[in-house]
C-alpha cells in the first residue's frame, strides 16, 4: 500500500514537472498574430507604397506643386490627412514655431562642445568638419563599430567617446544637437544606402515589427499605419497618416508636447497609446523601424525643423 502511494507521488510530482517544462516553453516562444503584409518596393524610398493601401495620398504631397494645388484641405478634417501634414513643414509654413528655437539651441550646445573639445566634431562627422548632407545618408551601417547608426545614436556615442557626456538618445540634448545636425542636410534628398546588406537586413527586421501585433489591443504599427487598418479614421481625435516620408521631419516639434521629439520616441508613444510597453531610444528593435520608415522616406527631403 504505502509503495503504491509513493508511486503515484512519484508519477504526479513528474507529471507536474512535465506540465511546469511545457508551460515556460510556451511562455519562451511568446505567441504573435501578425496583421496582413502590404507590398512595399524598398527601392522605390517615398514612392514605393503601392497605392492604395497606404491611402493613394503620395499625389497629394509628394512635392511643393501638389501641396500647392491641395492647399484648399488645410483645415478641412474630412481631407487634411491625406496630406501628410507636410504642409506643416518648414517653407509651407510662415510661423515661426519652437522647432526653430530648439535648432537654436542644438546650434549652441554643438558649438560650445566642439570647441571645448574638437574630437566631438570630428567624431560626429567620421572624420568630416563640414556636416553639409551627411544626415541624409542615415542611418547606415558603420563598419568600424559593426553596428547600424542614426543620427542620434551617434550624437550618444561620440558625446560618450569625445567628451565623456551622457547625451542618452532621447535626451534634450541629444535631440537638440540631432535637430542641428540634420538641418545641416534641410532640403537635400534623403538616400538610405538599399544597397547595403546590414542595412536591408535591418529593413525587413523593421517591416516584419511594423506588422507584427503587440499588447492590450493586439495592435500592429500596420492596423493604424495603412488602409486595412484605420488609416484615415479618426482615432481619439487624430488620424493615423501613411508612414511615407514620415522620418524627413525628425526631430520635430510637438505642440501637444510643448517639446521636440525624435523619432523613436514618437515610436515609443505610439505603442503607449495601443497600450504597449514601449522600448527606450536606441534598442535594437526601434533602429530596425527607424531603418524601415527611413528607407521609405529615400528621395523625400529632410524637412527639419519642422512642427505637429
Ligand atoms: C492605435 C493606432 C496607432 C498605432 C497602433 C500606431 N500608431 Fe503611429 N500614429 C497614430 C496616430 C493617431 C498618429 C498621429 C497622426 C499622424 O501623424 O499620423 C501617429 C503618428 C505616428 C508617427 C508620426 C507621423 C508624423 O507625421 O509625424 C509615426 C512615425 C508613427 N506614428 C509610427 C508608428 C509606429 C512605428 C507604430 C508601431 C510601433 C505605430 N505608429 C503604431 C496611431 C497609431
Amino acid at each position: 500500500m504505502a509503495g503504491t502511494h509513493h508511486f503515484s507521488l512519484t508519477r504526479l510530482a513528474l507529471a507536474t514537472l512535465c506540465a511546469v517544462a511545457v508551460n515556460t516553453q510556451a511562455a519562451d516562444a511568446v505567441y504573435r498574430e501578425a496583421f496582413p503584409r502590404v507590398a512595399i518596393d524598398p527601392s522605390r524610398g517615398v514612392a514605393g507604397g503601392g497605392d492604395a493601401d497606404f491611402g493613394a495620398t503620395l499625389q497629394y504631397w509628394q512635392d511643393d506643386q501638389a501641396l500647392e494645388k491641395s492647399k484648399p484641405w488645410i483645415g478641412n478634417p474630412e481631407h487634411e490627412w491625406k496630406l501628410n501634414w507636410k504642409f506643416m513643414d518648414l517653407d509651407h509654413t510662415d510661423d515661426m514655431h519652437p522647432g526653430y528655437l530648439a535648432l537654436e539651441q542644438g546650434e549652441k550646445l554643438f558649438k560650445f562642445w566642439a570647441k571645448r573639445e574638437p574630437a566631438f566634431r570630428t567624431c560626429l562627422g567620421e572624420g568630416k568638419t563640414d556636416f553639409k548632407g551627411l544626415a541624409a545618408g542615415y542611418p547606415k551601417y558603420d563598419p568600424k563599430l559593426k553596428k547600424i547608426m542614426t543620427v542620434e545614436s551617434r550624437v550618444e556615442h561620440c558625446a560618450k567617446t569625445a567628451l565623456w557626456e551622457d547625451f542618452k538618445q532621447g535626451s534634450p540634448a541629444n535631440n537638440q544637437i540631432s535637430l542641428y545636425f540634420k538641418s545641416l542636410s534641410t532640403n537635400m534628398p534623403i538616400k538610405v544606402d538599399t544597397s547595403s546588406t546590414e542595412i536591408m537586413d535591418s529593413y525587413r527586421r523593421g517591416e516584419k515589427l511594423f506588422y507584427t501585433k503587440v499588447g492590450q489591443y493586439n495592435f500592429s504599427c500596420a492596423s493604424c499605419h495603412t488602409t486595412t487598418g484605420l488609416l484615415g479614421q479618426r482615432f481619439r481625435g487624430q488620424v493615423p497618416t501613411s508612414p511615407f516620408a514620415d522620418a524627413a521631419h525628425f526631430p520635430t516639434y510637438r505642440v501637444g508636447l510643448g517639446d521636440i521629439e525624435s523619432l523613436q520616441q514618437r515610436f515609443m508613444r505610439c505603442n503607449l497609446q495601443a497600450r504597449t510597453k514601449g522600448l527606450p531610444p536606441g534598442d535594437p528593435a526601434y533602429t530596425d523601424l527607424e531603418v524601415f520608415y527611413t528607407v521609405l522616406s529615400n528621395d523625400y527631403p529632410v524637412s527639419v525643423p519642422s512642427a505637429r
